[in-house]
């Protein structure tokens, strides 16, 4: 019936996708404000559309949270949906082969049935709105069989500020039995994968200054340090010679895996010529002593992410600047705190600085890693619905990205999250050319309802 219902509509699902992948709704930048609001209102109207009762545009200081709910039970459990509407800004333009925000579908080796190009295709809309036309299927073949909760941000890819708080003013009205959230990538289109935990992130923005403005670079270089030079040191002074982060006390708090762990999570399939090939590098770098799998899984980083400074116009200038910037992430792993790790940064950088040297850590954003329970209902309704729509079981994995939001639903909702994903790491997430493969589109929109059906018959 499912298989069917997504036959008979397959077109409309697709054509509803590239409507809200039209919505250039970049959360970071305020000049596409009204685009942001514009993608609520989409989802909002899509919400009713699909059968969601009391939905409504929650504002917030931020963006607004669409939430919607189908109560058909009080004493069934109840499934809270979350997903994020905002999508990640779409510079470099020229890299882009199509324009972000005109979807367009291609032929990739990966995806051979056609991916949708189009910011946000994967990282969040098409994922989240898998669940909208999964609803829309179990409402209109009368076979929802739990309550549902929808709760849809448009503030994740700047830190989802506003959503705690929401969550702490709303706690009756999000009140549920588990999170679900697509979000997430799997290990390939045959391999499906459940992400069991995050990354936490520290993010800081850092300003060195030397002299009190900009100077000729034959005058005075030489003489005066130049706070370009000094930046690229102080960042690479971060890392030893076995890519051991060197901030005193980093890693004080992190657990290490026992050898069983480990050994678990590189069951998993890996195929490092693959993972070089598709990036074109002859090498992968990294934590001396670890496999890929641990490096972004279950083990912390720091990473430059930008870096400014003197003179980038064309040709050449002789300057000597007056200050160099940087942006600065360090992902984090369990039991590490965001804020402690922000502390930690700011007092090294600031005790490495040369003399003559000021700096100014400024911090961004933070949010705490998330381990997910593997022996829950939710855990196994997960994985027996995608082992229903895949023909194999999902591999547990550790997702190297960050949710910060994951952990608050843990303290402040006392919700575990299910993190089911149906993207892939080289959909090209927050890089030009993102996608996501129609397969995985309507693999998502069948997968759905058996985690609905499972999720409800598990409780019983
Ligand atoms: N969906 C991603 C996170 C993700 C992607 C997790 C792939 C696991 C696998 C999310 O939208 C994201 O990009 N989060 C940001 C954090 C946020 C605070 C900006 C991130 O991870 O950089
Ligand atoms: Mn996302
Ligand atoms: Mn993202």
């Amino acid at each position: 019936m499912i298989k069917e219902y997504i036959e008979q509509n397959k077109d409309r699902f697709l054509n509803e996708l590239f409507d809200l992948l039209r919505i250039p709704s970049i959360s970071a930048d305020k000049d596409f404000a009204s685009d942001v609001n514009k993608a609520a209102e989409f989802i909002k109207i899509k919400m009713v559309e699909a059968g969601a009762d009391h939905v409504e545009i929650c504002q917030t200081a931020g963006y607004p949270i669409v939430y919607g709910e189908k109560m058909i039970d009080q004493s069934l459990p109840t499934v809270l949906v979350y997903g994020h509407y905002d999508v990640q800004p779409a510079v470099p333009l020229e890299l882009w082969h199509s324009p972000p925000f005109e979807p367009t579908i291609r032929k990739t080796e990966i995806h051979p049935n056609g991916a949708i190009f189009a910011r946000g295709s994967c990282d969040d809309k098409g994922q989240m709105y898998m669940h909208l036309k999964a609803f829309e299927m179990m409402m209109k073949t009368n076979s929802l069989p739990c309550n549902v909760k929808f709760m849809i941000e448009g503030e994740e890819e700047v830190g989802s500020t506003h959503l705690g708080p929401f969550c702490i003013n709303n706690k009756e009205k999000l009140k549920a039995d588990v999170v679900l959230i697509s979000d997430t990538s799997m290990i390939a289109n045959d391999t499906p994968s459940i992400d069991t935990g995050l990354r936490g992130l520290s993010y800081v923005e850092v300003e060195v200054t030397g002299p009190n403005r900009d100077l000729h670079s034959g005058v005075y270089g030489g003489a005066v340090a130049n706070p370009i030079n000094v930046l690229a040191k102080m960042i690479a002074s971060m890392h030893d010679e076995n890519n051991h982060i060197t901030i005193p006390g980093f890693y004080d708090k992190v657990i290490e895996l026992t050898a069983q762990e480990r050994a678990d999570l590189n069951l998993a399939p890996f195929n490092i010529e693959d993972y070089k090939k598709d990036l074109e590098i002859s090498d992968v770098w990294g934590e001396k002593g670890f496999t890929v799998y641990e490096k972004t899984g279950v083990r912390p980083t720091l990473d430059c992410n930008g870096i400014w400074g003197g003179y980038i116009g064309e040709g050449a200038k002789t300057v000597l600047p007056s200050k160099a910037f940087a942006k600065i992430s360090m992902r984090l792993v369990p039991n590490q705190v965001s804020h402690e790790i922000t502390d930690l940064f700011k007092n090294h950088f600031e005790s490495i600085a040369p003399e003559g040297i000021k700096v100014v850590v400024k911090p961004h954003h933070g949010g705490e890693p998330v381990v997910t329970p593997t022996d829950s209902i939710a855990y196994k309704a997960a994985a027996k619905a995608m082992e229903t729509t895949f023909g194999k079981k999902p591999i547990p994995t550790r997702g190297g990205g960050s949710i910060p939001i994951v952990a608050l639903f843990e303290k402040e909702l006392g919700l575990k999250s299910v993190l089911m994903g149906f993207g892939l790491d080289s959909d090209a997430l927050h890089s030009p050319n993102e996608h996501y493969g129609i397969e995985n589109y309507y693999k998502g929109i069948e997968t759905i309802p058996y985690f609905f059906k499972y999720f409800a018959e598990m409780s019983k």
